[in-house]
């Protein structure tokens, strides 16, 4: 449901940074900037409040380098690329050991455990990540991989798979029994963790934030954000993480809404976490939903999104604001797309997903610093709006060039989609759509379909009506500047600004 963008810019964005010389200077520009990418009658809708809230990144403190000693457990079922359904509940010890028990199921709800992998070993941080900034980098090393299965089919399954794939260790000599753990792995070197296609590289790029939910100071809410996994399972053993998975929770500090944090933190490999039965939900796309977090891509993009869906004729917006930075604060660009689209039925291939077909025919490009402005002004010849007439802070129409190949984003598009809904604890609806391909391109063929997902976005609002409330008494003081009615660009204040400064230097010249 979005271009996916190629590239170049990742050398850029060192040169982006480079260029905002002053924090004082920078952050006007930034006011200036938001509110020229979110326009006019944006900001009296609770979909602008919500992303606008995101891009200042206040309420959430980034620990470098995390401390990620403690107990850590999902906080719903998670759905991985295959796809395979489960749970996680991470041990970090003061010693530098963990465990991980990884509690796989039969349904898309975890309602029905097949078996649990329990990986231990040791775990050590490195530098900060300069893949991923905000992240940091770390090695594991590997000590025991043992197997509990939770059912006589599943176990007698499992065990003559492994045998048949793994013949060097010979060590299963009867079928496996449920509720008994079995090694798949030791130092003497005997390894069967790749049948079930094991991976524990997520343990290579960590995250940990902390955020006070409803500026409430009394409670804080730790995550853990660890790597994520490739989205062809037979890329996941060679794969190194470049963005996250969905976050895991503190035992200690979880959200206290979340029922299945305290069942997942209760278990272990003998006692599985069941949680509790529920329907799926039936996707309804109508309204408009906005991201929950600054989120990243892998290549190192940082962005945040806001679709709106407008039921009446099938057609579809979406506005995609990226960053240079980690917590959505430094705007890089941001693209607005519209199309068609069309409901499928559910997937027969994942278990409480709906398939869609997604079609971008029009599409608006608005460079917002330097870098990524001179990126697209360099590229020749008619591919990307009008050749070397790009500013900061000015939108243009891409879709007469057939979108953009600076950004690597052809017009039309056509992308096969999956989704699920889902209520969070707090009644709020979430949209999941599918996880982007590992390997950067899109889901362009319904063989490339994902089968796993995205961070949910959340309702921000049931209509697809945007709230053209115009006139209103302006909250934020320092935006007032651009928005005064006049399509006075961040490029043009800046203009003013250097003329002022030059003007009052002349003078000074000439007084001396
Ligand atoms: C930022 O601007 C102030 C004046 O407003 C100046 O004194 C200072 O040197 C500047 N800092 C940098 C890093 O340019
Ligand atoms: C590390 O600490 C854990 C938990 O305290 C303990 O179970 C484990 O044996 C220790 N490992 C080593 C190598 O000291
Ligand atoms: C494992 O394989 C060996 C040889 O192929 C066979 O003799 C043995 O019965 C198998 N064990 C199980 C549990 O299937
Ligand atoms: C599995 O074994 C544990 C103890 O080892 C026991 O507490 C549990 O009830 C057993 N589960 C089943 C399903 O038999
Ligand atoms: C491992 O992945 C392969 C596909 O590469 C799949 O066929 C197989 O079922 C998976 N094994 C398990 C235990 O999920
Ligand atoms: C579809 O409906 C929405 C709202 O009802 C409207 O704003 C939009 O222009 C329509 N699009 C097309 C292509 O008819």
């Amino acid at each position: 449901m979005e271009p996916s963008i190629v590239l170049l810019l990742t050398t850029l964005f060192g040169l982006g940074e480079g260029s905002s010389h002053n924090y004082s200077e920078g952050r006007s520009n930034r006011l200036l900037s938001l509110e020229k990418m979110f326009g006019r009658p944006a900001k009296h809708s609770q979909c602008h409040h919500k992303l606008k809230h995101l891009h200042h990144g206040a309420r959430i403190t980034v620990q470098m380098p995390p401390n990620i000693e403690g107990h850590w457990v999902s906080t719903s079922c998670e759905v991985r690329p295959g796809p395979e359904f489960l749970t996680r509940s991470y041990r970090f010890f003061p010693n530098n050991t963990f465990q991980a028990n990884q509690f796989y199921y039969r349904d898309n709800h975890c309602t029905s455990p097949t078996y649990t992998l329990v990986v231990q070993g040791r775990l050590r941080l490195r530098q900060a990540s300069w893949i991923i900034r905000g992240g940091t980098e770390a090695d594991y090393q590997l000590h025991h991989t043992q197997v509990v299965c939770h059912s006589a089919a599943v176990a007698r399954d499992l065990s003559q798979r492994l045998n048949q794939s793994c013949p060097g260790t010979v060590r299963i000599k009867a079928p496996w029994e449920p509720n008994v753990s079995y090694e798949l792995w030791n130092e003497e070197g005997c390894d069967c963790s790749r049948e079930i296609n094991l991976s524990i590289h997520e343990l290579q790029l960590l995250r940990v934030e902390k955020q006070y939910p409803h500026h409430n100071l009394d409670h804080m809410v730790e995550e853990l954000f660890l790597g994520d996994i490739h989205t062809e399972v037979a890329q996941r053993m060679y794969y190194r993480p470049s963005s996250y998975q969905a976050a895991l929770q503190s035992a200690k500090n979880h959200d206290p809404g979340c029922v299945p944090c305290r069942i997942i933190y209760r278990s272990d490999e003998f006692h599985p976490p069941i949680l509790a039965p529920r329907a799926d939900m039936t996707v309804g796309l109508t309204g408009q939903w906005v991201s929950q977090r600054c989120e990243v891509r892998p290549e190192v993009l940082f962005l945040t999104r806001h679709f709106i869906f407008h039921d009446n004729n099938h057609t579809w917006e979406g506005h995609y604001y990226h960053y240079s930075d980690p917590i959505c604060k430094h705007p890089s660009f941001s693209i607005y797309a519209r199309g068609r689209y069309s409901r499928g039925t559910h997937s027969s291939r994942v278990m409480g997903g709906t398939e869609f077909v997604f079609k971008v025919n029009h599409m608006r490009v608005m460079p917002m610093d330097l870098a990524i402005t001179s990126l697209l002004n360099v590229f020749k010849g008619n591919e990307c709006g009008t050749h070397g007439s790009w500013e900061v802070g000015v939108e243009q129409d891409v879709t007469l060039t057939n979108g953009c190949v600076a950004l690597g984003i052809r017009l039309p598009h056509t992308e096969y989609e999956l989704f699920r809904m889902e209520q969070n604890a707090h009644g709020h609806l979430l949209l999941y759509n599918g996880q982007r391909p590992s390997d950067g391109t899109s889901p362009d063929r319904p063989d490339k379909r994902a089968t796993s997902y995205q961070m949910p976005l959340v309702q921000c609002s049931a209509s697809s009506q945007r709230s053209e409330v115009v006139g209103g008494e302006d909250e934020d003081q320092p935006l007032r500047l651009s928005n005064g009615g006049t399509r006075m660009t961040w490029n043009q204040n800046r203009r003013d600004v250097v003329v002022v400064l030059t003007a009052l230097v002349l003078l000074f010249r000439c007084y001396s």
